[in-house]
This record gives C-alpha cells, structure tokens and sequence, in this order.
C-alpha cells in the first residue's frame, strides 16, 4: 500500500462530471408513465441523424437506432444479427470476443490490414481504439469497406472514442461509404464524449434493413432506451462545446502523463487519440503492474487484449487532474532516487 493511496488508471470509467445541461434535461423528463420507442422518439431520431451527418460526414441512405449503451449492443449485435463467424483485432476490446461467444460462433482474430483475413460474415473494427489509442487511416477504413463489399459481409465499427483524437484525427467508416451503407454499420456511445456512463445511453447509425431488423428484434426482447435517458442524449447531441472540454481534458492528461512514462522506462506506442496510453518496458505484462503498483498506481495488463498485447499494459486517462499529476510526480520522483 502506497503511504499516499492508490491511483487507479486502470478502469476506463470517466470521472468528470455530467454537464449540468444533460442532468436538467434528464430531471426535467421523470414523468414517464408509457412505454418508450424502441426505435427512440422522433426528435431523438433526428438528433442522431443530424449529428450523423453533420459530425460523422454520413451520407446516402441510413437509419439510426438508440441501445442500452454500447457494450450491451456489442455483446449482443452477431447473435441478434445471427452472425455465422466474427472478425475482430487481434489486440481489442474483450466484448468483441464475448459477443461470438454468446452467439456460439468462432471468432478470430485479426491484424488491421483486412487483404489478410479469413472469409466471415461478421467483422469488427475500432477506431480509436481501446487500449491502443491507434487511429485508422482513411485508406485503412476504405480498404475495410471494399472488404466489405467483394465479401458481401456485415463491417462494425466501433466508434466510441471518435470525439477524443489528439495527434491523429479519427475518421468515420460513414464517410468514405460514398452514400452506399449497405452491410455498414457504426456504433457510437455517449458514455465518454459526454460523460454519461452512468446513463447507457448509445447508438448504432448505418444499413438501414439491417437497422431495421435490428429495431424488430430488440422490440419484441425489450431492449428499449428509457425516455428519460432519451431526453438526455437529445440534449447532449445538441452540444459540441462540451465535448471539447472534455477532449481538451484527456489530451492535457496524455501531455502530463507520457513523458513521465517513458521517464520511468516505457516506450509508448500509437497512444494518438482516445482514452489511453498503451506502452512497454520490453517485460512481461505483471512486471510493469507490478512495478508501478509499489508507486501505488494501478494499470491493466495488456493481454487481457488479447495475445499480442502480453508485452504491454494499457494506462486510463480516466482520472482526475490532481491523481493524473500525481500519478506524473510518483513516476518522475521514483526516477530521480534511483539515479
Ligand atoms: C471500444 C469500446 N466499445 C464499447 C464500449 C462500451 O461502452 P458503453 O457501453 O459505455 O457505451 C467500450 C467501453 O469501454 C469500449 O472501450
């Protein structure tokens, strides 16, 4: 036990606080007595819709559809979908592995370049992606959707972390589809652009017949958004000001916290966008935890990512400015004592 306590960069969770605008618009929405849209309200359709366009670049035919936050539509999306196989990066968010579980299918996984993988009919990609923080190229998302079209198959892609670029700038799957989103779909989530975790407040935006079936599916299983959860999102989709608070905050804890990283041993890698900081000291993955937890800092281990990562670990950004300076301090002091 570290005399000054924990700091705990290991839970992606956010910590900084709900913009008051989306607390009013959350309290001001509790008299709710009927059930809510699956489909989620008019206005609420065309909140995404225009966010969809206006920040995505989306164009072409599309619908949208709100979830129970994003995790809940990853876990779930092969086996409502019915998914015979999933492709999913080889270094990645766990529920991507999770969801071809549930659906009792192979999943596999795979690097970034799509020439390289196996046929399925179900693929996901990430960017930003957790843990990396690696932004796909344009041509990289292009390749995936021609990998999409000569396959005939289903591409995800998993957007939640799109609003957090640095020093590389995230692109949506939507616009490099040239108006045709057949078998595309993105996924974004208001949990960390908008710090509404608490809330499961996300959506899926793309392939309007696959929408559709998806809209039939969860209505007859009882995935529905609450209404007052609606009326929150309405609220934050309206806002960008907000969200560059918020990046501004993330990106200003990634300047703290990388150089005292590579003081301490760590080569950081890609790193360029998102909610984390994924580096090496060229050592199993417990020897880094370890090493930093008798700093009292806690990490993640980077094969819980996946094999490749068994190297690495994975740093959350996800912490206040005061435990992110501290955390910085604990790093830079440990290296002046043992010079
Ligand atoms: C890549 C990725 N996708 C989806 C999620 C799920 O987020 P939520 O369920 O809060 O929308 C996470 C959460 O950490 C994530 O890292």
């Amino acid at each position: 036990m570290h005399p000054q306590g924990i700091i705990d960069l290991s839970v992606g969770t956010p910590v900084d606080a709900t913009p008051d605008f989306i607390q009013e618009a959350l309290k001001a929405s509790t008299n709710a007595p009927g059930y809510p849209l699956t489909a989620g309200s008019a206005d609420l359709r065309q909140a995404i819709r225009t966010w969809a366009q206006s920040r995505l670049g989306a164009t072409g035919d599309f619908d949208v559809l709100p979830v129970l936050g994003s995790k809940e539509l990853v876990a779930w999306l092969p086996t409502l979908l019915e998914a015979q196989s999933v492709l999913y990066p080889d270094i990645a968010y766990p529920t991507y592995s999770v969801g071809a579980i549930l659906a009792g299918v192979v999943g596999t996984p795979v690097s970034i370049s799509p020439q390289l993988w196996p046929q399925a009919d179900f693929a996901w990609v990430n960017s930003p992606s957790n843990p990396t923080g690696r932004v796909h190229s344009e041509k990289e998302l292009s390749d995936v959707v021609a990998w999409s079209r000569s396959n005939h198959s289903l591409v995800v892609s998993d957007e939640c972390y799109l609003e957090f670029g640095h020093t590389a700038l995230p692109t949506s799957i939507l616009s490099l589809t040239d108006g045709d989103n057949t078998n595309i779909l993105a996924v974004h989530s208001l949990s960390k652009r908008s710090n509404m975790a608490g809330y499961r407040a996300a959506f899926v935006i793309g392939d309007s017949k696959i929408i559709a079936r998806l809209r039939e599916v969860r209505k007859h299983a009882g995935m529905i958004v609450p209404m007052p959860i609606q009326m929150a999102m309405i609220a934050a989709l309206g806002d960008d000001h907000h969200v560059a608070i918020q990046r501004s905050r993330y990106n200003a804890r990634r300047e703290k916290l990388i150089p005292a990283l590579e003081r301490f041993g760590f080569t950081v890698e890609e790193s360029r966008a998102g909610l984390y900081i994924w580096c090496t000291r060229n050592e199993p993955d417990w020897d880094s935890i370890a090493a930093l937890a008798d700093l009292g800092i806690l990490a993640t281990p980077g094969h819980f990512y996946g094999e490749k990562g068994a190297r690495h670990i994975r740093v959350a950004l996800t912490a206040t400015d005061d435990q992110i300076a501290a955390a910085s301090k604990r790093l830079l002091d440990h290296q002046k004592i043992s010079l």
